[in-house]
């Protein structure tokens, strides 16, 4: 869909978008003239050092939209084997075969959960996924059922017909709007709770150690009710409070010098959502205070860190790179996003943060009883 843009306002993105490229011709120009080169910011926050590897414990999981491989790889670390990942995107797909090359990654038309059939999955103990938030997402213009992007149907199909002890669904968190609570109850209650004890809970990505205000709503399925009752819903492990580590802050997790204030970044916008193919991570107008106070400019964002250091705004704040964005979302930097910028800020702000899925798939092996 269009932006409702005047002619006036047009008139001055095209300006502007003119102006900053030649700003960049001239400044990559300089660059490739001069000898001096920057020392560029190395990254403090290991997302790794957020969800310790467990050893594989025997549990396997099936992925649906799998995207670029958030919930993928939190269970993945929390010691969980994935028998296969189905992702419509091609690129999401060459993302995940990059990093994991031995999993059975399903891409394209091949991994469109519409054309799938799942009975031979039977005997799989999770199936986890993401369907499509944007139904529900203010950015997306929350029709719910009537978006033809509602892929909840899909998902719970597929529960239903793989029958896995468990499942683990994620969305965000204007799924419980009152405005969607038909929604939920006709399109995932009703069909899945005759047979599955359903938990849902909101995590909040920065009481996990995510330097990122982003909260999630997940909603939890155990075929066993003992099992259900074992369940717990993750802690937080940072934040204020005795016994918590402090939240990792955004300038110092992606290893900015001190400016007398730091905080967590406002949620990133997906380079997916709306018309364009955005390299700007804002989110809503009224994120730019929070950004300019970190002075980190979130638009533009480059692919490597190099490219944002050669690339300055013009008003000196730190120019974002796919690199710092990661970080932002908990990714650990040797997980690779294949594509373009855009691409790339697709897959991460589409994700579940990797720390938070994570802390869910391991109470779930608990639950499930493959580790203590
Ligand atoms: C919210 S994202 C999931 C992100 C993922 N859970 C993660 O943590 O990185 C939803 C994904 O569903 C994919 N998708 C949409 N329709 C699909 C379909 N019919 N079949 C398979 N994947 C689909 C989208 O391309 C997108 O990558």
């Amino acid at each position: 869909m269009p932006y409702q843009l005047t002619e006036e306002q047009r008139q001055v993105y095209r300006e502007t978008s003119i102006r900053s490229q030649l700003r960049k011709i001239e400044l990559l120009q300089r660059h490739a003239e001069t000898t001096v080169r920057r020392r560029l910011p190395t990254a403090r926050l290991d997302p790794n050092t957020l969800m310790p590897g467990i050893l594989p414990h025997g549990l396997t999981a099936l992925s649906l939209f799998s995207g670029g491989g958030g919930l993928d790889l939190g269970f993945d670390r929390s010691g969980f084997e994935h028998v296969a990942s189905y992702e419509v995107l091609d690129i999401c797909a060459q993302t995940l075969k990059a990093n994991r090359p031995h999993w059975a990654v399903n891409g394209g038309a091949a991994g469109d959960v519409i054309n799938a059939g799942w009975r031979r999955y039977r005997g799989v103990d999770i199936v986890h996924g993401g369907p499509p938030c944007q139904p529900f997402s203010i950015a997306g213009r929350q029709e719910g059922a009537n978006d033809p992007r509602n892929m909840w149907p899909q998902f719970v199909r597929c529960v239903l017909e793989v029958r896995p002890r468990a499942f683990v669904a994620e969305n965000v968190p204007g799924l419980l709007d009152d405005k969607f609570a038909e929604f939920v109850t006709e399109n995932i209650l009703v069909p899945l709770s005759g047979r599955y004890t359903i938990k849902r809970f909101v995590l909040s990505a920065d009481e996990f150690g995510v330097p990122q205000a982003r909260k999630r709503v997940f909603f939890v399925g155990f075929r066993n009710r003992r099992e259900a009752n074992r369940f717990t819903v993750p802690e937080r492990t940072h934040g204020e409070g005795h016994g918590l580590m402090p939240q990792n802050t955004a300038r110092h997790s992606i290893g900015l010098a001190p400016i007398g204030f730091d905080s967590v970044v406002p949620t990133l916008r997906s380079g997916f959502t709306g018309p364009r193919k955005t390299t700007s991570v804002v989110n809503s107008k009224a994120s730019m205070i929070a950004w300019n106070r970190l002075e980190i400019w979130p638009h533009g964002v480059q692919t490597t860190r190099e490219q944002a250091a050669i690339y300055p705004p013009e008003n000196g704040h730190h120019r974002l790179s796919a690199a710092d964005c990661g970080i932002f979302q908990g990714f650990p930097e040797q997980w690779k996003f294949e594509g373009a910028a855009y691409q790339v800020l697709g897959q991460i702000g589409n994700s579940v943060c990797p720390p938070v899925a994570y802390a869910v798939a391991k109470h779930v092996a608990v639950a499930l009883g493959a580790i203590e």
